[in-house]
């Protein structure tokens, strides 16, 4: 079965046009249907509540403020495993570990840092749920499973 995730290019990837043209090509290579795709920018409210979780961590108010600092791009993905696919396609969250264990890997490639790691993708169907909802309020996962 599809199964959907979402996808973040973060504005350090953004900001390079030859990266985020590399990444589609990656995302269409990959096998995954594009089912959205988004181009947007967070104020900082939004980079809070979207990363609500993590409030209290060291990283947060670096994490908050990158996210909100540029414009990003969000894809909704779909293909069996989705979720995973994805999550191994970017590589650990850790640039250095990235580099270190899986040099293939987005943000082995790409990153800069452990804040600024040029990616994102949801790590569970409950959170690919709720972060597609957040950054796609208009679609309707249910409807489109349905048709699926
Ligand atoms: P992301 O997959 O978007 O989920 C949470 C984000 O917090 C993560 O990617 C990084 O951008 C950031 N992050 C996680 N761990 C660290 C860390 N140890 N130091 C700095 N930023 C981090």
């Amino acid at each position: 079965a599809l199964q959907l995730t979402l996808a973040v290019i973060k504005p350090d990837a953004v900001a390079h046009p030859l990266i985020m043209k590399a990444l589609h090509q990656r995302i269409l290579e990959s096998n995954f249907i594009i089912v959205r795709r988004k181009d947007l920018k967070w104020r900082r409210q939004d980079s809070e509540r979207f990363y609500a979780e993590h409030s209290g961590r060291f990283f947060y108010q670096r994490l908050v403020e990158f996210m909100s600092s540029g414009p990003m791009r969000a894809y909704i993905l779909a293909r069996e495993d989705a979720i995973a696919h994805w999550r191994e396609l970017m590589g650990p969250t850790k640039v250095y570990r990235a580099r270190y264990t899986s040099p293939d890997t987005i943000r082995a490639q790409y990153g800069l840092t452990d804040t600024r790691n040029t990616t994102h993708g949801s790590d569970s169907v409950e959170s690919a749920h709720r972060e597609i909802a957040f950054f796609f309020p208009e679609f309707q996962i249910e409807d489109w499973m349905k048709k699926e």
